[in-house]
């Protein structure tokens, strides 16, 4: 039901093919994020219209609301959501750390005990208790097709010894995830921790790798630290993870990251960076990333970007989406994020491209000098 084939590499960057029940990924591929159940201002008929492949959704958000029996009931996360392509759910592991830390309250709210994370949600503020065991139940009862163990997220700058306690236990829980792990038409990956220490990481790599899982994925990264330790950090982990399993960089990144990555040999991105921004009127183009609400656009009527072939490129103007965007129009998230989606999927088709030309080196060089001289 599941394999995972590199068809070509071009130095450590890999074009690869994922089969999955509910279809083909071509890799390097990019997850749009799906956290709720829907990529934010999308439906799937423009999902498939920008070139995703496959969405990811969050098990913590998907618990709360609308729970796991409303899904469950529906036939399964593909059914309740009318997407039938294949979807990843994160664990909940990285939510749970990273809300709590955006109402300031970490001390309070999220204790990591052995047996599991206590942690208040940011909805209603109720305490729940994830353990390794129920995250895993309730991403079998989702049904997505890739499912992510509960891990521990650090955060940066954390000291050698916490990033090794969290090293640790992610393994155990990792552990106990595989161990209740009962559906065949899903599989699981693995998360590597360890924050910027190599040693540490190398060791939550080989105990990983260890455990012979379908898929590695590199977290605990994109939390703060400078690009260049992510950048090291994945060129390690990359080094020693298995050649013939597919290798995720979870929450990253932007497209120089993303260049960088698949120069290191990573097959799978998720972030929630073009949509995210595309809602408050940053768009990425060939010229660099532009905000449309500026006043330099008022009377601009070329395309948003006149290299880009999405529907919004195709229909309206700079000058249009500038109005919409002002005047609060729903339309103005919609148009803007299909743009920036189909901007990072064909991104991803020229990486795939260039591999398979065998000139990948040579993209990556061309693409960083102009997208950082232009957008930055
Ligand atoms: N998303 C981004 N980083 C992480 C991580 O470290 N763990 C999980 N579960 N999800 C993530
Ligand atoms: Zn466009």
């Amino acid at each position: 039901m599941f394999s995972f084939r590199v068809l070509k590499s071009d130095g450590s960057a890999r074009l690869g093919e994922l089969v999955t029940p509910h279809g083909v990924i071509k890799t390097p591929v990019f997850m749009p994020v799906g956290t709720q159940g829907t990529v934010k201002a999308m439906i799937p008929s423009l999902l498939e219209e920008v070139g995703a492949q496959i969405i990811l959704g969050n098990t913590y958000h998907l618990y709360l609301r609308p729970g796991v029996e409303v899904v469950e009931g529906a036939g399964g996360l593909h059914r309740f959501i009318g997407w039938h392509k294949p979807i990843l759910t994160d664990s909940g592991g990285f939510q749970v750390f990273s809300l709590s830390r955006e109402r300031n309250d970490k001390r309070s709210s999220v204790k990591v005990l052995e047996e599991g994370v206590e942690f208040k949600d940011h909805l209603s503020g109720d305490r729940h208790f994830f353990t390794p065991e129920k995250v895993v139940q309730i991403e079998e009862a989702l049904g997505a097709d890739i499912i992510m163990p509960l891990d521990v997220c650090i955060e940066y700058p954390t000291t050698y010894a916490r990033a090794k306690e969290a090293v640790e236990l992610t393994i155990r829980w990792l552990d106990r995830s595989i161990r209740v792990k009962r559906r065949e038409d899903q599989v699981l990956f693995a998360i590597v921790q360890g924050s910027v220490y190599e040693d540490l990481r190398l060791e939550s790599a080989y105990m990983s790798m260890e455990r012979d899982l379908f898929g590695y994925a590199i977290g605990g990264l994109s939390v703060g630290e400078p690009k260049e330790e992510m950048y090291r950090i994945t060129r390690v982990v990359c080094s020693v993870l298995p050649w013939d399993k597919p290798r995720y960089l979870m929450g990253v990144g932007l497209p120089e990251d993303i260049v960088e990555a698949v120069a290191s040999g990573v097959d799978m991105f998720d972030c929630v960076a073009p949509t995210r921004m595309a809602r408050t009127g940053t768009l990425f183009t060939s010229q660099g990333r532009i905000n449309i609400k500026s006043k330099i656009y008022e009377k601009d009527y070329d395309p948003p970007d006149p290299n880009c072939d999405c529907y919004t490129c195709s229909n309206f103007s700079r000058a249009y989406l500038r109005h919409l965007y002002k005047a609060e129009e729903i339309s103005a998230y919609i148009l803007n994020t299909i743009h920036n989606l189909r901007f990072y999927h064909r991104l991803m088709e020229d990486i795939r491209r260039s591999i398979e030309e065998s000139r990948f080196e040579e993209f990556r060089k061309n693409f960083l000098r102009s997208w950082l001289r232009t957008s930055y």
